[in-house]
């Protein structure tokens, strides 16, 4: 996939400016950006453990493009989910003046976003290699229809494109808070808090003082703060799998994410409850939730000495575990 950016600008597709700023919008694990001047560059990166990534290669990042921001050049890495893609394609366009590399793989709908944009705007001929394609059209047109923001769903709730079921609750999480029980303790973190659907049921239990919602996307991380105006929530954006302190809460309660792009991935889930048991107190409790083909149990019994399925239907599973075991 990094191949295609290394084409077009050797073939002069993208012309790289000489000076300005360069954006990258949404770069992921494996992309390559050597073939753009580094000290130009800006990422824009919304998702913590990626963001952390490119930072760590010096690279210059922001979690959302800034308001006032102008770039010479922007390439852009299409997201999977289509309202998200078109946003970021729109708020790329938006900011640069000169051009924009969009580069995207078929499985994430480069296809069908290209067909849409050439019905609007010039686009060079795409450079197609390693499953996807990349081509680039001019910075400065209006796709003012595409920047779609947050929009609301039942009981008002506010979510945004590309985020952790944004068109409704999720069941799953529906599911556990309805089996939670009275008392949850009073420290207490919902790890891959998404919009924060779970993190409302949550704070219904009278015994939590605080409650850490712990998310890696920013954009859901903001809507969250709109649908928990709770002072007893804290938001953090972090990385779940290493978040906090060791042995501080009393419980943990979570519907962790079990995909890493469009692979099912259930090692994120796992190391989610590897991290679990290293923020409990020896008292505290592991409430979750999780499809019932996901493979969980051997991680948690290795790091719990107690665990028990305790509901949940034909599609889900409900999860607690208590007496974390202490590693050295
Ligand atoms: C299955 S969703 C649950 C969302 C929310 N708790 C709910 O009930 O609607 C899992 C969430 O974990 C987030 N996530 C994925 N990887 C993460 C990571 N490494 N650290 C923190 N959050 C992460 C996803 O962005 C997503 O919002």
């Amino acid at each position: 996939m990094s191949q295609r950016l290394n084409l077009a600008v050797q073939s002069g597709d993208l012309v790289v400016p000489a000076e300005g700023r360069i954006a990258v919008f949404h770069p992921r694990e494996g992309h390559d950006l050597s073939a753009l001047p580094q000290a130009q560059v800006e990422v824009i990166q919304p998702f913590k453990p990626d963001h952390d990534d490119w930072g760590a290669q010096g690279f210059a990042c922001v979690a959302s493009p800034k308001a006032e921001a102008c770039y010479s050049a922007a390439v852009v890495f299409i997201p999977r989910a289509k309202p998200l893609a078109r946003l970021v394609v729109a708020q790329a366009v938006a900011a640069t003046e000169g051009p924009v590399l969009i580069d995207g793989a078929k499985t994430d709908g480069i296809d069908s976003l290209l067909k849409d944009l050439k019905a609007r705007t010039s686009a060079t001929p795409a450079i197609s290699k390693a499953h996807g394609k990349a081509f680039c059209i001019d910075g400065g047109i209006d796709l003012s229809d595409w920047l779609i923001g947050p929009q609301k769903i039942e009981g008002g709730l506010v979510t945004a494109p590309g985020v952790f079921s944004a068109d409704g609750i999720d069941p799953a999480s529906q599911l556990l808070v309805a089996a939670l029980p009275p008392k949850l303790g009073a420290e207490v973190a919902d790890l891959g808090a998404g919009w924060g659907y779970l993190a409302t049921g949550i704070l219904t239990r009278d015994s939590v003082k605080t409650l850490h919602l712990v998310e890696a996307d920013h954009a859901a991380l903001a809507c969250a703060r709109q649908n928990v105006p709770d002072p007893r929530a804290v938001f953090h954006w972090g990385d779940a799998r290493s978040w906090g302190q060791k042995g501080t809460l009393d419980a943990v309660v979570m519907n962790p994410p079990f995909h890493s792009g469009r692979a099912a991935d259930p090692q994120l889930g796992q190391e989610f409850i590897a991290n679990a048991a290293r923020l409990l107190r020896p008292s505290g409790q592991l409430w979750m939730v999780a499809n019932r083909h996901l493979p969980y149990e051997a991680k948690l019994g290795d790091v719990f000495a107690q665990v028990a399925e305790v509901g949940g239907d034909n599609r889900f599973k409900i999860l607690q575990a208590s007496r974390p075991r202490r590693r050295a």
